[in-house]
């Protein structure tokens, strides 16, 4: 079936939050001043079960989704996620799984695993290298070292090429980049470079924070010359780049100077089964109700598409006239990155 938007956009990826809690309390997703031990987290009862992810899925996949992301919070503090890829994988239409992780609980053991599983690939968050800078911006002074130890067990498990995200703050990180750069240069590992977000309401987003990917770029580009890459698949978030001395690529996701909501195929499931349209919606769809309460197959493939036909999000797009309107807004951490 081959289900558009409103935009005319298909419905190809599904991320799946599979839990609201995580073991950091990053600056730009969830400062500990705002979450913190009084934090209400979803009560285990209110969390899908796998069996209700691996049938919505299903349903989706019917829809025509073929990508698969579980995400979070941090979806490795949920308990035995092998067990939830091993259900997802064999799903008829699923084409590719892959997950984003901070890395902190990613034993050898977990991802060999994951990918035993039917993980495909994996992508894990970095901000810097020293720990003074990544200490602080993970608010919870975790260190660099185990961070690159989970890489590498990644790598070693077969879920390579691994795909590194730094989200860039000004004033924060910013120092780190070219030290990044440098450090993934010909590992065969992709750096991502992330333009902070105004995700959320919590994380004091300003513009000028933002690193801009241009200024990026040309950092990079004036200690190693870097050429544009073509596009993996049509509608991609990074745009690729490579190093022009063979020293493999970078990405950058510019979704704050340069939007792509245009090419947006993705819908995001909530850890508690709503259904939500864009990372900036304000409200999602109750799925939990409907699987609980007894509903059909049909009934709950017809609510999906129901909801994706009159889809006309672009927030990034649109986000100077939404950001003056003071529109409310979900927290990352809550929908999954
Ligand atoms: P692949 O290309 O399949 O590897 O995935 P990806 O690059 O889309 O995955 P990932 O989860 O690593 O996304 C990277 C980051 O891009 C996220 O953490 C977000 O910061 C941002 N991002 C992903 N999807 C969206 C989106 O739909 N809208 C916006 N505004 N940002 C997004
Ligand atoms: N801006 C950009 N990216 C963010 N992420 C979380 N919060 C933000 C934000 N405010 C992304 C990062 C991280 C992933 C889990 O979510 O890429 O790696
Ligand atoms: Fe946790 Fe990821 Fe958010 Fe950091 S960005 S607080 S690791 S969910
Ligand atoms: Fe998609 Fe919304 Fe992100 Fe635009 S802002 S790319 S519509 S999730």
């Amino acid at each position: 079936m081959n289900t558009r938007d409103e935009l005319g956009r298909a419905l190809h990826d599904l991320r799946i939050s599979v839990t609201d809690r995580c073991n950091f309390r990053c600056t730009y997703c969830m400062p500990r001043e705002l979450f913190g031990a009084d934090h209400a987290f979803l009560p285990r009862a209110s969390l899908l079960s796998f069996d209700e992810i691996a049938r919505l899925t299903r349903l989706f996949a019917g829809l025509g989704v073929r990508k698969l992301r579980l995400t979070g919070g941090e979806p490795l503090v949920r308990r035995d996620l092998g067990q939830l890829v091993a259900m997802l994988a064999p799903t008829h239409g699923i084409e590719d799984i892959s997950l984003t992780t901070n890395g902190s609980l990613l034993s050898r053991e977990k991802a060999e695993r994951l990918r035993k599983a039917g993980l495909k690939r994996i992508t894990i968050s970095l901000d810097a290298l020293d720990d003074a800078t990544f200490k602080a911006m993970n608010g919870v002074g975790f260190p660099v070292a185990k961070v690159l130890a989970a890489i590498d067990h990644a790598a070693a498990a077969g879920l390579a090429p691994v795909k590194v995200n730094m989200v860039v703050r000004r004033g924060a990180n910013d120092q780190a980049i070219e030290a990044m750069a440098e450090h993934f240069r010909g590992t065969g590992q992709i750096l991502r470079f992330i333009e902070f977000m105004d995700v959320g309401t919590t994380n004091g987003w300003r513009l000028d924070e933002v690193v801009t990917a241009k200024e990026i770029l040309a950092r990079i580009d004036a200690r190693w010359p870097i050429e544009q890459a073509p596009p993996n698949y049509p509608g991609e978030v990074a745009v690729r780049w490579r190093y022009r001395d063979g020293g493999g690529e970078i990405g950058v996701i510019a979704s704050v100077t340069r939007p792509f909501c245009g090419g947006c195929t993705r819908a995001r499931l909530s850890a508690e089964g709503r259904l939500y349209t864009c990372l900036f919606a304000a409200t999602g769809a109750d799925l939990r109700g409907m699987l609980r309460g007894g509903a059909s197959d049909e009934a709950i493939t017809g609510k999906l598409a129901a909801v994706w036909h009159v889809r006309r999000d672009r927030y990034s797009e649109l986000r100077t006239a939404a950001t003056a309107a003071g529109r409310k807004k979900i927290e990352m951490s809550y929908i999954g990155g």
